[in-house]
């Protein structure tokens, strides 16, 4: 950082660094000085609502207020996500990974499927409507939904189930008619049924405990966030990913994404419509 940086910057870098270490042992996310625009801009925003006047005085109080830590956490998620994103591993989904499960199953018995991080709840919305579009034997399991993140604005906006054109703009209009209520306003609302087939939770990636309270489950959708994390906060995710998985479940990651340099505990399995992750039936 030049002087005349250094003059206008809110965070000195010994207090960059300070606040990112924080944030990452909270969260996973790694955050630096190539990142120092978007940290200082969203503290600003943060001491301005409280009105701090020091750095210092804010940092003391996000260690000592749990609801300082959540607005913390809400302001540094990327909550970028649209419905029917990446849609060949939801056609992977019902066209190689669900026959796999329910071959081992009977009827009526339970499917257990997780969108984690699920940010506004486009993805497990998603998988709901593509089931119920796509999988001819979708009303002969008991099939359950979960979505979580870490942040908790977008948990509620998930359940609210309100959303925008630029949101919904890979539907069918068929869709749009069959599953959202006529629009309001600029917004569409999905559908009562649809809102309750997904159960919205909190949870954290870095952290065994939240990862833990959610049970087992037959499938993991975890896309679009391990780019945030670096090698180790990626380990640690994979390691609580594959301890969520029942034996034989398999786990989804966003096309940029890969669980080969991570975690070798996972079988890769490259299936006709995407590559996925597997944990070994036998494990
Ligand atoms: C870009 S969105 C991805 C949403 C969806 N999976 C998709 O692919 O469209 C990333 C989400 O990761 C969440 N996130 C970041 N760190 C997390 C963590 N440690 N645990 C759980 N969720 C986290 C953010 O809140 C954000 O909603």
């Amino acid at each position: 950082m030049s002087g005349a940086e250094a003059q206008q910057a809110l965070l000195g870098s010994g207090e960059l660094e300070r606040f990112c270490a924080f944030l990452y042992r909270q969260t996973g996310m790694s955050y630096g000085e190539g990142k120092r625009y978007f940290v200082e801009r969203r503290v600003a925003e943060l001491m301005a609502r409280r009105g701090d006047a020091s750095f210092a005085a804010y940092f003391a109080a996000l260690r000592l207020d749990a609801r300082e830590m959540e607005a913390l956490i809400n302001a540094f998620t990327i909550n970028e996500t649209y419905f029917y994103r990446e849609d060949h591993q939801f056609a992977c989904l019902v066209r190689s990974i669900l026959p796999e499960l329910v071959a081992r199953r009977g009827p009526g018995d339970m499917v257990r499927l997780w969108s984690v991080p699920c940010s506004t709840g486009e993805e497990p919305y998603s998988l709901a409507l593509w089931l119920l579009e796509n999988w001819p034997l979708v009303d002969a399991y008991n099939v359950e939904i979960v979505g979580s993140d870490i942040d908790t604005r977008a948990i509620e906006a998930a359940r609210a189930g309100l959303y925008s054109e630029r949101s919904t703009a890979r539907l069918s209009q068929g869709l749009l008619a069959a599953y959202f209520e006529a629009p309001a306003d600029e917004r569409r609302r999905l559908i009562a049924d649809i809102r309750e087939s997904v159960t919205f939770t909190a949870a954290n990636l870095f952290d065994a405990g939240s990862m833990a309270a959610q049970g087992r489950f037959d499938v993991v959708f975890c896309r679009n966030v391990l780019i945030y994390f670096d090698d180790a906060s990626r380990l640690a995710a994979a390691d609580h990913l594959y301890r969520a998985l029942n034996p034989g479940g398999f786990l989804c990651l966003g096309h940029t994404e890969s669980m080969v340099r991570i975690s070798d505990r996972f079988a890769v399995r490259r299936l006709p419509d995407a590559i996925v992750y597997q944990r070994p039936l036998d494990a």
